[in-house]
């Protein structure tokens, strides 16, 4: 067997590994670098030694050499040999000074942290074959998904998506009464009561410390008179009559995706509208071959199905279901008509349900 082997080939997966371990330790670089104000510093373009980005930054020389000798072998930051100077090109800083985009980023970066930390938990749930629910996670998890879901899902959720489905916004804006379920921290809610303040929000969750988190930033951003929280399981959650239900990136997570799409449908109003925001993958597993994939299945084989499993589930549908897949759940559950919404968003697949 050994001599039939390839020493290219297996040099070949040595060097992937290398640079998938290159890689994870670079996140955290660059995690740091958002969170000291680095890239910032950098952001204007000037050529700057380590000790002046160290007094730009208020850090100590030391830290910015060595942080600057990483992100130029990462390719991040040009390096002049001559002078040792080092420039922040303008298309890294377009990404990593900017607000929004550093906000993800941080955001990713943090539940992956929680991800190895916890990660004593999943080797003992692959061994048991029992779950690992949400509320088990560290804290550090659940705020990085509250600023992925504020830098990636709020700005469009308002701006684009809501006026993309048929008419919903009409509704909201005339006054219309809205859930989240799955709601977590109540980010996507409380920018909608911010835009639509005649409405009416409920976001649910299983998960009672999101939901005394999502209070408490509702209470902070002064709408703690329209939105509230309550918890609940996504399959039995409370109320009628609702003009728009929303899930994002929550549907995937669930025990029972069907049980929650029946329970909604059964809650919508007649002519009301459920909306799923999952990722943007291929149906098939083998077109999913892509950095996005890489990622989806690793949250879903460490995270997702885990929590699916805890809530009961056997066949949990994974963070990367695909469009065809959660066709299949909404029309189990009894919808009609189901929509794909044509909206710019290269990471988020949008399903409209009617029912
Ligand atoms: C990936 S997070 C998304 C949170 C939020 N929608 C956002 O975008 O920030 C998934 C959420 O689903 C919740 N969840 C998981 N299983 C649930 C269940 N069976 N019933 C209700 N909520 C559940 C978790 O507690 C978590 O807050």
């Amino acid at each position: 067997m050994t001599a039939m082997l390839d020493a290219a080939d297996v040099e070949q997966v040595i060097g992937r590994l290398l640079s998938d371990m290159a890689a994870t330790a670079g996140l955290q670089m660059i995690r740091l670098g958002v969170r000291t104000g680095l890239w910032q510093a950098l952001a204007d373009g000037a050529a700057l030694t380590p000790a002046e980005l160290a007094e730009r930054a208020g850090i100590a020389e030391a830290y910015a050499r060595e942080w600057l000798k990483h992100q130029a072998v990462s390719g991040y930051v040009d390096h002049d040999p001559a002078t040792q100077r080092f420039t922040l090109p303008a298309a890294v800083a377009a990404v990593l000074a900017d607000d929004t985009q550093s906000a993800m980023v941080d955001g990713f970066a943090g539940m992956l942290a929680a991800m190895a930390k916890d990660h004593i938990l999943v080797e003992d749930a692959y061994r048991s074959g029992y779950g690992v629910g949400w509320h088990q996670r560290s804290a550090e998890h659940w705020l990085g998904m509250d600023l992925v879901t504020r830098a990636e899902v709020v700005p469009a959720l308002v701006s684009a998506w809501i006026p993309a489905l048929d008419g919903v916004e009409d509704r909201l804006r005339g006054g219309a009464t809205v859930a989240d379920i799955g709601c977590g921290y109540g980010a996507a809610l409380i920018a909608l009561a911010e835009a639509y303040p005649r409405s009416r929000f409920i976001g649910f969750d299983y998960h009672d410390g999101s939901i005394a988190s999502a209070r408490k930033a509702a209470a902070a951003a002064g709408v703690a008179d329209r939105v509230t929280f309550e918890v609940a399981d996504a399959a039995a959650f409370g109320g009628a009559g609702y003009d728009l239900v929303l899930f994002v990136d929550a549907l995937h997570d669930l025990g029972d995706p069907v049980g929650a799409l029946r329970r909604t449908r059964e809650a919508l109003a007649p002519d009301g509208t459920a909306l799923l925001v999952e990722f943007a993958v291929a149906d098939r597993l083998e077109d999913n071959a892509n950095p996005l994939g890489r990622l989806l299945y690793a949250s879903s084989a460490l995270v997702c199905s885990p929590n699916a499993i805890a809530h009961g589930a056997t066949d949990p549908l994974g963070s990367a279901p695909g469009e065809a897949r959660l066709t299949e759940v909404a029309t189990a559950a009894g919808f009609g008509r189901v929509h794909r919404v044509d909206v710019d968003a290269p990471l988020n697949l949008l399903l409209e349900l009617r029912p």
